[in-house]
């Protein structure tokens, strides 16, 4: 269940008539607990899961304990609750208590309580939202109505599509978009004053249609109609009395084509329910992130649960720009000059979100911006004064028709709600209708249109009239507005796919923007354009841009190729933030990891990184640099390198059989041809796959040198194997595996084998291990391509392999599959700087190695994956990685590094110190 249908299932239950012994099982059923999980709490004896110790009480283990109490009892059942052992043993996150007239509950690790009427505890459901696995937003607990409209709006939207089909295909999508919007905009007005008189939109529509909806959308069409005539022209409109009182709401909004959708009776139950929330208090970013997921089939299911919280989205912006202006605000102080020049300032600035949504990072800029505006006019005592940042000032580019309608409303609500808070009703009653006719948010694609044209470098004209907000051609590229020259930032949270995701429409926009400009642009991430487009956009005008972005764009192989490009204009980058968790309220934490960069030309400013701490907080650093990686050192960019040039051992790829699986052999294969022809055992290796490295799986394959081919295939089995091979190469679509089929005995690619041993490391491997996944194997085993080698290399290169420097190396320079490490020899082995090392360093670091090695033994048969899962990695084990890391961070510089930002700031120095003096042999890009 998301946050919505948990909205309704608490709202149902606030409504139903109280039952003391069913309502615990009924509160956890409208969260989300299956009805076996239920059952079980509900059973009596042996099987049941309820663990309370208090009367009456259901507690259900690491979420909630609840009691059910007589009248005037609930204080005191909720002190009993939170002192109660069970509570405690069971790690419930919540304690609730109700006599079904009152209810009080609190949250036992924040320490935040709850106390509500028993019929209106469901305005608190976002409270509870931690119960269905869904981390809640300040916002929405704060202020459940965007996720009520929401559901409602949802779904009548369904039910107006499921009457109306035709009104969901290509050519009407946008007229029932449109009318959405429509919708949404009344039911704002008529709950703001607005429209005159209290609920007139629903109040009217209540009463002049039928019960079973059948003319309801007469009525619909008459209002909006009404809507659409200027008061000099009613007379002549002749419209009925009850559609004259409302108002002409201009930007036409309300022209073209009035056609309303068919309602069923229950569309009609549903847009009336819709209208009868409270939209006062709509918040116009929140609210238009959930509901455009309503418009869009594959994101409906959602409903809009990816929302951006408004913490995250000020993250962005205080560093763009508008901790500048608050501290501008802060020096200005009362002086009357100083202020009159800062809101001169902001009135020219613009915000640009080419990637806008519904809005949200342009609603939030506005509504900040307008807030420092109004300390200004009060300090200036000027507080009724009109606002002169313009509307049109925050800019948007977006490619969905319906998000784009819902951006350019949402600013509108956001500009009348701002004049009522900062200059009272009066005031922002007067000015609000009719709506201007400007069309600020272009309907298209940002990869595609120019933006100088959409946001003109500033004290240039560009000539495009639109005519009316809503019904211009919305692909509109060029817009005339006042441009006196100013200073834009350009910000927002662009779409992120990775190259083999995107579909052949985006790949075609990454190649118009980088062909030619960056090899292996293919390579790249979606959100890349937007970081290219504001970096040519930063060439012509004053602007500094910030976006959030996956985490991909700055590690790995993109690095070189998106960043020499962006850093050829000039742009630094002014501020980042390393990878966290983008919040939102999908369940069960559901939240991308992603980073947030900032760029523009200024190269003289400090720079801020900004990074999460351990607790959660905020950290932020002033440094002198910040590269590409977002690490505090040189702007140095990690190569692919095809040699190690210090006396490290050569890392080698594994072997690659491409034999359809016909020359390996599971034990019981190995046994049964082993035991039907003795000799075949010459002809068998143990093989190390990923699978086998991590969790000690046994596998075996066929290894037959060319001179005993003939021999081998005299058995019939391993005659049968090498003819499936010989088959299956000579099938094979790829040119290169082709001539191999004249040589099935072999495994297709043979790197090297060990005279000895071989170290092996697992190409992938997850990021939750604190230590890369290496082993030592004797030469009786073949490694295979998901694994690299060391064939016989001294054991120091293990320890080097294994140590959190190396770790932390490798999670940065090397491509990240998702969040887990993808190793590579030539980006992240021959690239670590590794200083020189004396013979007793080596014989140090051989030591520890081996005591790695011992530790894992003494847990003999445990595996790699049991040996590091991080909640139970063995003392000895980790005793051994802690000397092996002292004893080559020693040789670094003398102590351990304080932290991994240490470490990698050192790393990256070695490497611009190692790369200057021509020690890495750079591989062509
Ligand atoms: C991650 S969302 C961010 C939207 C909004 N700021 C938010 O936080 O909810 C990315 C937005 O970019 C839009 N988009 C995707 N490709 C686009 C393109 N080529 N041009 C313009 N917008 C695009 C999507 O429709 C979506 O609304």
């Amino acid at each position: 269940m998301n946050a919505v249908e948990i909205e309704e299932a608490v709202a149902d239950l606030a409504q139903q008539s109280f039952d003391p012994q069913e309502f615990p099982f009924t509160f956890l059923a409208a969260f989300d607990n299956k009805p076996t999980t239920i059952k079980r709490l509900r059973s009596a004896g042996k099987g049941s899961t309820n663990s309370s110790d208090i009367p009456g009480g259901v507690l259900q283990r690491n979420n909630i304990h609840i009691a059910v109490c007589d009248e005037a009892e609930v204080g005191a059942t909720l002190d009993a609750l939170r002192a109660s052992p069970a509570t405690g043993k069971a790690k419930a996150k919540f304690i609730l208590a109700t006599d079904g007239r009152t209810m009080e509950a609190e949250n036992l690790a924040s320490g935040e309580t709850m106390a509500s009427s028993f019929a209106d505890f469901a305005e608190h459901f976002g409270f509870f939202l931690p119960l269905a696995g869904i981390s809640t937003v300040r916002e929405i607990e704060d202020n459940p109505i965007d996720v009520r409209a929401t559901g409602r709006l949802n779904k009548l939207y369904v039910e107006l599509l499921q009457h109306n089909p035709e009104w969901g295909s290509d050519e009407r999508r946008h007229d029932m978009n449109h009318f959405m919007a429509r919708l949404i905009f009344c039911f704002f007005a008529e709950d703001t004053d607005i429209f005159e008189g209290v609920d007139l939109f629903t109040r009217t529509l209540d009463q002049m249609s039928e019960r079973d909806g059948s003319n309801l959308h007469q009525v619909l069409a008459t209002i909006f109609r009404a809507m659409d005539v200027p008061h000099g022209e009613r007379d002549a409109a002749n419209l009925p009395r009850w559609a004259n009182r409302f108002p002409y709401v201009n930007g036409n909004l309300f022209s073209g084509d009035t056609d309303v959708p068919w309602f069923s009776q229950m569309a009609r139950t549903y847009l009336v329910h819709a209208g009868r929330l409270d939209w006062r208090a709509i918040n116009p970013d929140i609210f238009g992130s959930m509901i455009q997921a309503v418009a869009d089939e594959s994101e409906r299911g959602s409903l809009g649960m990816h929302y951006t919280s408004v913490p995250n989205i000020l993250k962005v912006l205080n560093p763009l720009f508008l901790d500048d202006l608050r501290a501008q605000l802060d020096k200005a102080g009362d002086n009357g000059r100083k202020l009159l020049n800062l809101r001169k300032r902001m009135a020219r600035i613009r915000v640009f979100d080419p990637a806008c949504g519904s809005g949200n990072f342009l609603v939030i800029a506005y509504k900040e911006m307008r807030q420092i505006e109004a300390e200004i006019n009060r300090r200036r005592g000027e507080v009724e004064r009109r606002s002169d940042i313009p509307l049109t000032n925050f800019r948007g580019i977006e490619i969905r028709d319906f998000a784009a309608e819902i951006a350019r409303l949402a600013l509108i609500i956001a500009e009348y709600q701002c004049d009522v808070r900062h200059r009272g009703q009066q005031e922002a009653l007067r000015e609000f209708l009719p709506l201007s006719h400007d069309n600020w948010i272009t309907c298209g694609n940002a990869l595609r249109l120019d933006w100088l044209a959409i946001c003109p470098p500033t004290g240039s004209g560009v000539k495009m009239n639109a005519d009316d907000l809503f019904e211009t051609p919305l692909d509109q590229a060029e817009i005339e507005f006042e441009n006196e020259g100013g200073e834009t930032y350009i910000c927002g949270n662009p779409p992120y796919r990775g190259s083999t995701w995107q579909t052949k429409a985006q790949k075609a926009d990454l190649k118009a923007i980088f062909e030619g400009r960056t090899r292996g642009w293919k390579s790249l991430d979606y959100v890349a354009g937007w970081f290219m487009k504001a970096a040519d956009y930063g060439t012509h005008t004053n602007a500094a841009s910030a976006f959030v972005a996956t985490n991909s764009i700055c590690q790995g192989q993109q690095v070189a190729i998106l960043w020499p490009p962006i850093m050829a204009t000039e742009h630094k980058i002014n501020f980042a933030h390393t990878s966290f968790k983008w919040a939102n309220l999908a369940s069960h934490n559901a939240g991308v990891t992603v980073i947030i960069v900032g760029i523009s030309r200024d190269a003289e400013s400090k720079k801020h990184l900004f990074s999460t701490g351990e607790d959660g907080n905020m950290l932020e650093n002033q440094v002198d640099n910040i590269n590409p990686y977002l690490i505090a050192a040189p702007d140095v960019i990690v190569k692919s390198s095809y040699g190690v040039a210090d006396g490290r051992s050569v890392m080698e790829w594994g072997n690659k059989p491409t034999d359809n699986g016909n020359l390996f052999l599971t034990k019981t294969d190995r046994n049964s041809l082993v035991s039907n022809h003795p000799h075949a055992d010459k002809y068998i290796k143990k093989f190390l796959g990923a699978q086998e490295l991590i969790h000690k799986h046994l596998r075996y394959c066929l290894w037959i040198n060319d001179e005993d081919r003939t021999d081998a295939e005299k058995i019939p089995e391993i005659r049968r194997r090498t003819e499936k091979v010989a088959e299956f190469r000579a099938a094979s679509k790829a040119a290169q595996t082709r001539p191999a089929a004249a040589f099935p005995h072999r495994f297709r690619q043979i790197q090297s084998t060990a005279n000895k041993y071989s170290l092996v490391i697992s190409r992938v491997s997850s990021e939750n291990r604190e230590y890369l996944p290496v082993d030592l194997v004797g030469q009786d085993t073949i490694i295979g391509d998901r694994n690299f080698a060391l064939y016989d290399a001294p054991l120091w290169n293990m320890a080097l392999i294994v140590s959190r420097l190396h770790w932390v190396w490798i999670g940065t320079v090397c491509v990240r599959l998702e969040m887990r490490f993808s190793y590579s020899n030539t980006l992240g082995w021959n690239t670590f700087p590794v200083p020189f090392l004396t013979e007793q360093n080596k014989a140090d670091l051989t030591r520890c190695a081996e005591n790695i090695l011992l530790a894992r033994e003494a847990h003999f048969p445990a595996t790699i994956a049991d040996l590091y899962d991080p909640e139970k990695m063995p003392d000895d084990l980790r005793h051994a990685h802690e000397q092996n890391d002292e004893t080559l961070e020693r040789i670094y510089i003398g102590r351990r590094f304080k932290n991994d930002t240490e470490r990698l700031e050192k790393l990256f120095d070695m490497y611009a110190q190692m790369t200057d003096s021509g020690q890495a042999e750079s591989a062509a890009q």
